[in-house]
């Protein structure tokens, strides 16, 4: 499907990120078709994305009067019949294969023939993600930023299956978002988390081993290399769970020790102290 064909996005999932895709593609005009398995989790997403509007009105990055707008144009259902209508799909359900293939399997079944389907997962083989679906060749991974209306970066990973028509369209869809795509091949945590989570699990070392407490760590990284976070701080804000899930991935994925999660991740994970969701990580929050 060509990009001015595109005129209806269908999101799967109205979780942290799917309502975040759902907000951008509406704010570019698009129609949006929200997807959930049950209406709390649809009103949740709405109003998350009624508050993140807000913010961009008194950015001044939105007009005011464009919100109802914008919120108009995004049609939050349980219905999955409502896919046959869509012009092209993500996918933002929670990182489990065994759910994602099941959910890309449904859609594949509904959605029309050359539609684009493109998962937004973090760390799951695109390629096999692509492979349970009868349009491989249309399939893509599509790894928007948390939070998505923020962060201008979306990492467009194709499968080996992938066709140049499916990139080039995916690639200029971002662009129509105001997001910056860069391309990357399938490999196990693609660019980003390959070169993010080797750096927070170092950082966790140094806490384990006594080198320096979490907030030296990060005062290191933000005040010594300009990063706007220290590594530990965005480790909290990510999940720590999420974060030893990833490093798995990778320590799988590749058979290599240089990715092992620390232990210090993993014991914090066994408190249940996951990080800013869950009230304590590597700091403790109000
Ligand atoms: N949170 C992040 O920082 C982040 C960043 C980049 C990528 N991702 C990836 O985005 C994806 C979604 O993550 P999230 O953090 O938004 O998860 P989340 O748990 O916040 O949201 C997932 C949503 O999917 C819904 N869902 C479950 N089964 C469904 C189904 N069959 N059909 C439709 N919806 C269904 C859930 O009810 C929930 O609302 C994951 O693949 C994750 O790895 C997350």
């Amino acid at each position: 499907m060509s990009l001015d064909a595109i005129k209806t996005v269908a999101v799967l999932g109205a979780g942290t990120m799917g309502n975040g895709i759902a907000h951008v593609f509406a704010r570019a005009g698009y129609h949006v078709i929200l997807r959930d398995v049950d209406q709390r989790f649809l009103d949740r997403g709405m109003e998350t994305i009624s508050k993140n509007l807000d913010r961009e009105v008194k950015k001044g990055k939105l007009a005011d009067a464009d919100k109802p707008a914008v919120l108009g144009r995004i049609n939050a259902t349980t219905d999955q019949a409502k896919l046959a209508t869509a012009d092209f799909a993500v996918e933002a359900v929670p990182e489990r294969l065994d759910l994602k293939l099941s959910v890309l399997r449904e859609a594949d079944s509904l959605l029309r023939p050359g539609v684009i389907l493109a998962s937004n997962t973090s760390s799951i083989s695109v390629t096999t993600l692509a492979a349970a679906t009868k349009r491989p060749e249309q399939f893509i991974g599509m790894h928007f930023m948390n939070p998505v209306p923020v962060m201008t970066l979306v990492e467009v990973i194709r499968a080996i299956q992938t066709n140049d028509t499916t990139f080039a369209t995916t690639i200029a869809l971002c662009e129509k978002l105001e997001k910056k795509p860069v391309a990357a091949n399938d490999a196990p945590g693609f660019v980003s988390n390959r070169v993010l989570m080797p750096m927070i699990n170092e950082a966790a070392f140094c806490v384990m081993e006594g080198v320096a407490t979490a907030e030296a760590v990060d005062t290191v990284m933000k005040l010594g290399m300009n990063h706007p976070m220290g590594p530990l701080e965005l480790a909290d804000f990510i999940g720590l769970d999420v974060c030893v899930d990833i490093l798995d991935v990778l320590y799988k994925g590749f058979g290599d020790s240089k990715y092992r999660a620390c232990p210090l991740l993993r014991k914090l994970v066994a408190a249940g102290w996951l990080g800013r969701k869950s009230g304590r990580g590597f700091y403790k929050y109000a």
